[in-house]
């Protein structure tokens, strides 16, 4: 295990947005948090990545306690998308992306060739070649998001956590990046952790499910094993049935409308 929650409650004032979260990750898997609104999947992706110190328990990484990590050190081993970033409205995508490279590049130093070759790469990988020098107030949701996953992937860190990084995107634009995602972990063996909202998708690409409730985690495990449990089902309140393909591919939660 590289990353590891322990016991891990956050509360926010009386309300505890999440208790006793224990989960570990190894390097190169894809673990999909997923869960409804408000179940505590952005609180356990901060505190995962160093942002929020738990109320209650730890989160280590590498062996080393979160709080014990200089800030650089940490932007070097861990990039994190959250699910409503902020940037100044006069940058470009190039500045933002570039930001992704802030630990890389010493104080006082330039940018050296690795470092351009990081934001090129990112650029490209997310389509972005061709709106480099744009603002980012002059671009639509779904770009806006696409620069923002630009700037963690920038980052080249072995661990990417991701809030909601397709909530915007076009069916495409979900795909590619949800494609990119997964090269990153089998060719590279980046760790990923992504809160993510489609479920199916979710169970395309993740290795491991962790499902929140109500600020708990009620089910850990593979695609497959999740699909038996009637546990989406319950969670999200909603009907529904699985498809299990021939192709080998994850099941396929199939959801019912009334109308
Ligand atoms: N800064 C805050 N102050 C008070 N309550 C908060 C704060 N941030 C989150 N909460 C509450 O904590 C709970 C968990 O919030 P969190 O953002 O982790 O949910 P989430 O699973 O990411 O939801 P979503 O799917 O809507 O992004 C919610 O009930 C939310 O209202
Ligand atoms: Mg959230």
């Amino acid at each position: 295990m590289i990353l590891k929650a322990t016991n891990v409650g956050v509360r926010y004032g009386a309300h505890r947005a999440l208790d006793a979260f224990s989960l570990g990750f190894s390097q190169g898997e894809i673990v999909a948090l997923i869960g409804p609104n408000g179940s505590g999947k952005s609180t356990a992706l901060h505190a995962l990545a160093g942002l929020t110190s738990p109320d209650e328990g730890e989160v280590v990484l590498d062996g080393r306690e979160m709080r014990a990590w200089k800030r650089r050190n940490l932007a070097k081993r861990l990039s994190f998308l959250p699910q409503a970033p902020y940037a100044p409205d006069d940058m470009s995508v190039e500045e933002l992306v570039r930001q992704g490279r802030f630990a890389h590049v010493g104080l006082f130093q330039s940018f050296r060739s690795e470092d351009r070759e990081a934001v090129e790469w990112a650029l490209e990988s997310t389509g972005l070649e061709t709106l480099a020098d744009r603002g980012l107030k002059a671009l639509s949701g779904g770009e806006r998001q696409r620069a923002w996953i630009a700037a963690a992937l920038a980052q080249e860190s072995g661990i990417l956590i991701l809030d909601e990084p397709t909530s915007f995107l076009d069916i495409g634009h979900q795909v590619e990046i949800l494609e990119l995602i997964s090269r990153l972990s089998r060719k590279r063996g980046v760790t990923v952790i992504i809160a993510i909202h489609d479920l199916n998708h979710a169970m395309a690409i993740a290795d491991r499910i962790a499902l929140l409730s109500a600020g708990r985690l009620v089910f850990e495990g593979s695609p497959t094993a999740l699909s038996g449990t009637g546990l989406l089902e319950k969670t999200f309140k909603v009907e529904g049935e699985f498809i299990q393909s021939s192709g080998g591919e994850a099941p396929y939660l199939q959801v019912r409308v009334r109308r």
